[in-house]
């Protein structure tokens, strides 16, 4: 099978696939299964986006030949399904699209901070619903943000994360007190203060987003630091490269307990998407566990740098030129996705006055929904005027 054309930028089809050529005079071939996956007539698409194509049923002989090529549209008829797909040329040469920029930030953001006022964001029509977007916006740029004038009411953490998506209920309840107890199971529960961290990596999979909403702040001290843990993991990365590796390439393990939990998951300390970027971070020592110790030399060598990577995360993370410092007063709350920003406190004098937060978790693919359906209604309300 080859069928020849002429026509503009379609060169010809082969067994191989559709060969085309590229706007900067390069040639590609779009093998002729991703060409039949792509058809999206009314047979293989749904109207409602969904696909209605089952990838077991494609033919193993499949092949195909020109029809037309006009009007920017190529026509092809698949054998030996019987079957014809119709192709915008403009589609099949386009580039893929960008992947969001990642713009990591250090002491220096606290201008960048997204600060929003819950007044603002809950507001009825058109500007609520703009000022949500421009936060929630914010929030995923710089995965953290602020809220301000949050009501202090019990659970009201709980209602601003259903502005945006889902309670990831835990053990801990739907939401949850953080304040100093007599008898704390966790650390957050104490006046002790928290080098910046990730939360709850002992679970599979971790929550995404965090919220922790103030309630009382009177006692001395006990102010929020946040950290970018893509700032610090591309600056271990650069200082110390098998360190970095060792803490991407081994897994650890963490765990939490307590009367009603037990709770235990194995993930590395830095998590890599599949072209090498840092994707998510999960630094807690807290709830490290000891990790193997070593059986043989090729073991105590990968341990050693592990030891070394780590320990100089934990120190880039305790560098000052990383902290964002957020002090929090009643009604204002912050936000972190807790893949990719850490976050501490400073102690305070529990016995000089009170502290008392309530947080409660979220997923990071509600907030991502709720910015394109808000930006969709937003743009449709914009075409109707
Ligand atoms: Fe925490």
């Amino acid at each position: 099978m080859s069928t020849e054309v002429a026509e503009g930028s379609v060169r010809h089809l082969d067994h191989s696939g559709l060969h085309l050529a590229r706007p900067d005079g390069s040639t590609v071939t779009v093998p002729l299964l991703a060409l039949r996956d792509r058809c999206d007539c009314a047979s293989c698409s749904h109207p409602s986006g969904q696909r209605l194509l089952d990838p077991a049923a494609f033919p193993t002989d499949l092949a195909a030949t020109v029809v037309a090529v006009d009007d920017g549209f190529l026509r092809l008829h698949w054998t030996p399904e019987g079957h014809h797909s119709t192709y915008a040329l403009a589609e099949l040469l386009a580039d893929p699209p960008a992947a969001d920029d990642v713009l990591p930030w250090d002491a220096g953001a606290a201008d960048r901070l997204a600060v929003g006022d819950h007044q603002q964001i809950t507001a009825d029509g058109e500007a609520g619903s703009r000022a949500l977007l421009d936060w929630l916006r914010g929030v995923a740029a710089m995965g953290c943000g602020v809220l301000t004038g949050v009501p202090t009411l019990d659970g009201e953490v709980a209602r601003v994360a259903e502005l945006f998506g889902f309670v990831r209920e835990t053990n801990y309840g739907r939401w949850f007190d953080v304040w100093a107890q007599a008898d704390p199971t966790n650390l957050a529960n104490t006046s002790l203060g928290l080098p910046p961290h990730t939360d709850n990596p002992y679970r599979d999979p971790v929550p995404t987003m965090q919220l922790l909403h103030c309630h009382q702040s009177s006692a001395a001290g006990g102010d929020n630091v946040l950290v970018d843990g893509f700032r610090v993991a591309a600056e271990l990365r650069t200082l110390d490269p098998d360190g970095f590796a060792q803490l991407a390439g081994r897994a650890v393990s963490f765990a939490y307990r307590d009367a009603g939990a037990s709770l235990t998951t194995t993930a590395p300390i830095i998590d890599l998407d599949v072209a090498g970027n840092v994707r998510g971070v999960r630094f807690n020592h807290r709830s490290l566990q000891q990790l193997p110790l070593p059986t043989n030399p090729a073991e105590s060598e990968q341990l050693s740098v592990w030891y070394r990577g780590y320990t100089h995360f934990a120190r880039l993370v305790a560098d000052p030129r990383f902290h964002l410092f957020v002090h929090l007063r009643p009604g204002d709350l912050f936000i972190v996705d807790n893949r990719r920003v850490l976050h501490g406190r400073t102690a305070y004098e529990a016995g000089g006055g009170s502290r008392h937060l309530q947080g409660c978790y979220a997923d990071v693919d509600g907030l991502r929904s709720t910015i394109a359906v808000l930006q969709h209604r937003l743009d449709a309300a914009a075409d109707d005027r």
